[in-house]
């Protein structure tokens, strides 16, 4: 099959924001507890953290890291993770049913979050809790010093604020297992509050609101515009949160559920213009995809492992159909980078995660690891407007899916061109004509690829590299335009310059 893109550096769609390849470490599973953190480990630093999984981390180049939750932060009393941890609280954790040991908290994640070269978005617990605990919060994370709180984050040894700038108010309050979930009115209500009081605590920061838990929420839409409706002028982000599985075992609907993303975008876009709209507010609100995956574990029984610490929980394996999904979400939001801002891969250690550790061993990296490390890699700069066109296949819930997903970056400063490409092609080979005239004289760097028969193969303990990307893409120069096979199944990167 063949399909074609033309890409002009004029016409430019967008300036990417780096955050939306960030990613999320909640108190869930071993995520922290084993993950991140594992005092003990022979690569453990004096603090406990493993430095494979830091190193893998770094690699990554992670923006921004959500942290503590996810359903966790709706239970979660921030005073219990700070100060000295001889005196810190066990306490029952009721969204995973676990024994939190409270071991690392605010003040150990920010010091993680800097080594690995990332900024933390924080998130307050408007499930049990509410303005109060969330301007205290703010107090001893971000005042310099002179207050009741910022004095006693200095007394725990943190002299400097954390300054952490983006926050979620709250974490999927529409959804009936989330503790103190809310109507839409009782969560507007309560945001508009909060994000009043945070604000005036620290004027710098930039808030995110929940917008509903997943499109098929029976609230979807109702929620975010009556939400919206309520806090519209003192937030500046919803959030957005997807994940998929191929659980039908229908790998050319799975492929395609990308367009399922595209449509979630663009609909609570719509919602945020219409609540504008309504207003006749200046202010623009932009999204904050802030936990988006494929996720196949779902219905893992949490009374088999109740008030265990840190058992193991949600530790997918993610196979090479799995990456394709993955790459084809990454590029749907590159194409929408004039609206998605944020953006976090749901989660980045063991749960539901592209690395997995092993207690007391090594780890692992899994095959959705790499189109998310070339993304953050090669995906900075600007985004412009493609011109594709593409055979079209029509699947179980999906009509005209173009068999190719692609979308094209420009960094200017370097004069680096990345086109990213998906060949949702099951059997066939595509060949791909790129026209990109308009950058004159320009070279292959390379053509990665990552591809494998199988796709249900994955890496494990026994075979980690099993699926790696390949650097021997082949792509030629013809005239003005370059020509690249992108095989059967597979997920390219061609860097040009
Ligand atoms: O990422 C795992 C969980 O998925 C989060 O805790 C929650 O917000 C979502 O339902």
């Amino acid at each position: 099959i063949r399909a074609s893109m033309i890409a002009d550096k004029d016409f430019v769609l967008a300036e990417i924001d780096k955050r939306i390849y960030g990613s999320f470490i909640e108190h869930l599973g071993r995520a922290v507890y084993g993950g991140i953190y594992e005092p003990g480990h022979p690569l453990a630093d004096e603090n406990g953290f493993r430095l494979d999984v830091l190193n893998a981390v770094r690699d990554l180049n992670v923006p921004i890291i959500r942290y503590p939750g996810g359903n966790f932060v709706s239970g979660y009393n921030w005073e219990d993770g700070v100060g000295p941890v001889e005196s810190r609280k066990r306490k029952l954790e009721l969204a995973w049913w676990t024994t939190e040991t409270n071991e690392i908290g605010t003040n150990e994640f920010a010091e993680w979050a800097k080594m690995a070269g990332s900024d933390v978005m924080m998130a307050v617990n408007l499930g049990t809790r509410g303005i109060d605990a969330a301007r205290n919060l703010v107090e001893y994370c971000n005042h310099p010093s002179g207050s009741y709180w910022s004095d006693l984050r200095i007394s725990h040894g943190y002299r400097e604020p954390h300054r952490f700038k983006t926050w979620c108010l709250g974490n999927e309050m529409d959804g009936p297992w989330q503790i103190g979930a809310k109507t839409a009115t009782e969560y507007g209500r309560l945001a508009n509050e909060t994000a009043k009081v945070m604000k005036w605590v620290d004027p710098t920061l930039e808030l995110v609101a929940c917008g509903s838990s997943g499109s098929d929420m029976p609230t979807f839409a109702e929620w975010e515009a009556t939400v919206l409706d309520l806090c519209y002028e003192n937030v500046d982000y919803l959030s957005l949160h997807m994940y998929y599985n191929n659980h039908e075992d229908n790998t050319p609907n799975f492929l395609a559920r990308s367009l399922n993303l595209d449509h979630f975008i663009g609909s609570v876009a719509a919602i945020c213009d219409y609540i504008q709209a309504k207003k006749k507010s200046r202010k623009k609100i932009h999204l904050s995809l802030d936990e988006w995956n494929v996720w196949k574990t779902q219905g893992t029984s949490l009374s088999e492992t109740r008030w265990q610490i840190a058992p193991p929980e949600c530790e997918d394996v993610y196979n090479m159909e799995d990456a394709l999904v993955i790459g084809c979400c990454l590029i749907t939001m590159l194409k929408h980078a004039d609206r998605v801002r944020m953006a976090c891969l749901a989660q980045l250690v063991n749960v539901i995660a592209p690395i997995t550790t092993e207690k007391g061993g090594g780890m692992w990296l899994h095959t959705t690891y790499y189109p998310y490390l070339h993304a953050s890699m090669y995906g900075r700069g600007t985004v412009l407007h493609p011109m594709i066109k593409s055979p079209k296949y029509d699947s179980k819930d999906f009509t005209d899916v173009p068999y190719l997903e692609s979308v094209c970056v420009y960094k200017e400063e370097t004069g680096e061109i990345t086109v990213f490409a998906v060949n949702r092609h099951l059997s066939e080979a595509m060949e791909l004509t790129l026209d990109i005239r308009s950058f004159g004289a320009v070279e292959l760097v390379e053509h990665i690829v990552m591809e494998h028969d199988d796709l249900k193969a994955f890496n494990s303990k026994e075979e980690p590299n099993r699926i790696t990307p390949h650097t021997g893409g082949q792509t030629f120069k013809e005239e003005a335009a370059f020509k690249s096979i992108l095989p059967k199944a597979s997920w390219n990167v061609i860097r040009l310059k």
